[in-house]
């Protein structure tokens, strides 16, 4: 039963054979949790945007989720066949249109209204920007289709002629900006070059390595203080609420990445209570993105990072479903502008329910059909399925064992569902209703044959 248009923050948009976006996903939109000052994510936002505050920079955020695919994939140069396109990991609207699945999906518009700006606001060159982005995914305590992405930019001008003969000139003017940089004394992990012929490439044809050089040394510096600022803070809650012991000293590194919009590419890591912790993504941003987005005689960085993940670890947010809670239990342990050390008010009894099934015969996993031209099998939809039943009640969906039979070549699968509440204890009944309904929508749906 399809629906032929979706209300979504008060446009119409029409839906075809691609939409995959369900109402469930919809009722997200438009809660706004980085603008509620006393919220986690709030004030996660708050404590990332200081620093980076005007003039030169912009705090922006995007209510609207819905974008192009043009500006989600075609400007950003994600190729044709990427796997963030397919229907199994983005929520379509139609054909055309996805919800967001990064903030990238703006850079762009960004960029764009920096060269509009240039006359009345020429001093800000950079911006953040903070927005709900919505990926199909796993169901775990750190994964929900919605979550919460900070982005941010910063751009120097070139001379229109000839960039290149002077690139020493503009390499000199950002290191300029480098040292304007507040030093730390944290201990920073850089082990490779800035630039490496294979694995993180020049974009030769437009920059020299003096520029590159001089933007890589501004994008580290200014990141590592942000984490640093923001995980000191951090870890004050932390040693807190352990009885005003010492908090451990901050470690950070660098590691080579891959975007298509960036290159060279870096992550930042964070070595937190134990572990080393992606925290964000960045890079020297594509010269034919500024190009195309009416600043060709600029040059500059970009980053992108969760917000969720970062709140999780200086809150102590177990799971990441408390972000929508209501539930005053949750809600009035935060306050703006302050860290402190999330208190679980209860743990509700989990619930385990397992289901195992034969794909439908010819089905091949992976999201690819190739093999025998049966119906694609993605774990993803398998997901969505929970969830569009179970909502919030479940916790975690694993596959927990999988064959192939040796004669009939069918393959088997066994998934295990964890139905858990947040906020009250779940009857048997209710969970077993909900279980019976999962069994029948993956033969209704998913054409497969229970076990
Ligand atoms: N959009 C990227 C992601 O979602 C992060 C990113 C942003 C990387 C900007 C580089 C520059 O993974």
């Amino acid at each position: 039963q399809t629906k032929s248009t979706l209300q979504i923050e008060g446009d119409s948009n029409t839906t075809d054979q691609w939409t995959n976006t369900t109402d469930q996903i919809l009722s997200h939109v438009g809660r706004r949790l980085y603008l509620d000052e006393n919220h986690p994510l709030a004030i996660t936002r708050k404590l990332i945007e200081s620093q980076f505050p005007a003039p030169v920079f912009g705090n922006y955020f995007e209510k609207n989720p819905v974008v192009s695919t043009r500006q989600n994939f075609d400007v950003l140069g994600f190729p044709l066949d990427h796997p963030g396109r397919s229907r199994t990991d983005t929520y379509y609207v139609n054909d055309k249109t996805v919800l967001r699945t990064h903030t990238s999906a703006h850079q762009q518009a960004y960029f764009q209204q920096i060269s509009r700006n240039e006359q009345t606001r020429p001093e800000e060159v950079g911006y953040t920007v903070i927005a709900d982005v919505y990926r199909r995914d796993a169901i775990d305590r750190s994964h929900y289709p919605v979550f919460h992405q900070m982005e941010g930019a910063m751009l120097w001008k070139r001379p229109d002629n000839d960039p290149l003969a002077a690139s020493k000139e503009t390499a000199a003017r950002i290191m300029a900006d480098v040292e304007l940089i507040p030093k730390h004394d944290v201990v920073v992990e850089d082990p490779n070059p800035t630039i490496h012929a294979q694995r993180n490439p020049l974009q030769a044809e437009h920059h020299s390595e003096e520029e590159v050089e001089a933007i890589a040394q501004h994008l580290k510096r200014s990141l590592e203080r942000m984490v640093i600022k923001v995980f000191t803070e951090g870890s004050k809650a932390a040693a807190a609420s352990a009885g005003g012991v010492e908090p451990e000293p901050l470690k950070v590194r660098w590691v080579e990445a891959y975007f298509p919009f960036t290159s060279p590419s870096w992550e930042l890591e964070v070595f937190w209570q134990g572990d080393w912790l992606e925290i964000l993504g960045c890079g020297v941003i594509k010269q034919d993105l500024l190009i195309n987005s009416d600043v060709p005689n600029r040059v500059g960085w970009a980053f992108g990072l969760g917000i969720e993940r970062i709140a999780m670890l200086l809150f102590n947010i177990p799971d990441i479903r408390l972000f929508w809670s209501k539930d005053e239990r949750f809600l009035s342990q935060f306050r703006a502008e302050t860290i402190t050390r999330f208190e679980p008010f209860s743990k509700h009894p989990a619930c385990y329910k397992d289901v195992a099934f034969w794909l439908p015969p010819a089905a091949v996993t992976g999201g690819s059909s190739a093999a025998g031209g049966g119906v694609p099998f993605h774990e993803n939809d398998v997901m969505e399925l929970v969830r569009g039943i179970g909502g919030d009640l479940v916790e975690d969906v694993s596959c927990i064992d999988e064959f192939t039979h040796p004669k009939t070549g069918r393959k088997s699968m066994c998934y295990r569902i964890n139905y858990r509440s947040l906020e009250r204890t779940l009857t048997n009944e209710e969970t077993n209703e909900m279980h019976e309904k999962v069994r029948t929508k993956l033969v209704g749906d998913l054409g497969v044959e229970l076990r």
